[in-house]
């Protein structure tokens, strides 16, 4: 008998299994398959497109813009270029306000031209009935609080949230979501004190965001991560390398080898 043990996705349960171990799990964006089999065989067990592609893919400089159409390739893109990594969603702006039937819509088109495994939307009770829709469907709903960014325009910026008492808000929000059925909730932006609060109170995975080390994921955008976006990055951010210079020197010596005819060399060449 073989030893073999198949591969297999891992699933919101296995993230909850690790969450009730009290063993920390970590989720980091993807919108390519290159990229995100690397993330994968690194070890990382979910897989985040965030419609943080708007700024960091298509040079935007909100989440705002970008439209259902240009995510779900992204999203394909990744589900093929892994084999055991949870992918979410991120359901972009307008694609699940109106309501319940649109949200059903828009993350039905996710779950089945895309391959996605869970979607991600944004809000407290305003989105209750979309996420009751989506699990009363079967489908795996991450929420999302604190610095929402799709709300930039009436936050007034990127800035910190839930501070006084707009924490007692985001804290039934996070209770609010997790009886209407969501499977764990970002926390974005927000005092540690609280973040830790909340992750005491919820059974579902916190995954935070720039809210300490209290919750019980963190996750991050994968060029803040390894340097590719430029300085200053948020304060939230512990850069793991430093791609941009890696990469100018790289991609600047290929140039000086174009310029001084040593590249192509003969082993480059056929014959
Ligand atoms: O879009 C995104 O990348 C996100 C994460 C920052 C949580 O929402």
């Amino acid at each position: 008998m073989s030893s073999h043990t198949p591969k297999r996705r891992i699933t919101m349960r296995d993230l909850q299994a690790r969450t009730d171990a009290g063993q920390p799990w970590s989720m980091v964006t993807a919108y390519d398959a290159l990229t995100a089999g690397v993330l994968e065989s690194a070890g990382v067990p979910a897989l985040l497109v965030g419609d943080s592609a708007a700024m960091v893919v298509h040079g935007h400089d909100s989440t705002i813009p970008i439209t259902v159409d240009e995510m779900l390739p992204m999203v394909s893109a990744v589900v093929r270029g892994t084999s055991e990594a949870l992918v979410v969603a991120d359901l972009p702006f307008g694609s699940y306000q109106e309501g319940p039937g649109q949200a059903l819509a828009t993350a039905t088109r996710f779950m089945k031209e895309a391959g996605a495994h869970a979607v991600k939307l944004e809000g407290g009770l305003s989105v209750l009935p979309q996420v009751e829709a989506l699990a009363s469907a079967g489908i795996p709903v991450v929420g999302h609080l604190g610095l929402t960014p799709q709300s930039v325009n009436l936050l007034g910026g990127y800035r910190v949230q839930g501070r006084g008492e707009s924490g007692q808000l985001l804290m039934r929000d996070a209770k609010s979501l997790e009886a209407a059925g969501a499977t764990a909730v970002v926390l974005e932006v927000v005092p540690e004190e609280l973040a830790q609060q909340v992750s005491e109170i919820l059974s579902i995975p916190t995954i935070g965001i720039g809210a300490g080390p209290g919750t019980d994921a963190q996750v991050i955008v994968w060029q803040d991560l390894l340097g590719l976006t430029p300085d200053p990055a948020p304060r939230f951010v512990r850069r793991y390398a430093n791609l941009r210079d890696v990469m100018t020197e790289a991609v600047g010596r290929w140039v000086d080898d174009v310029q001084n005819r040593t590249y192509p060399a003969a082993e480059h060449s056929y014959r």
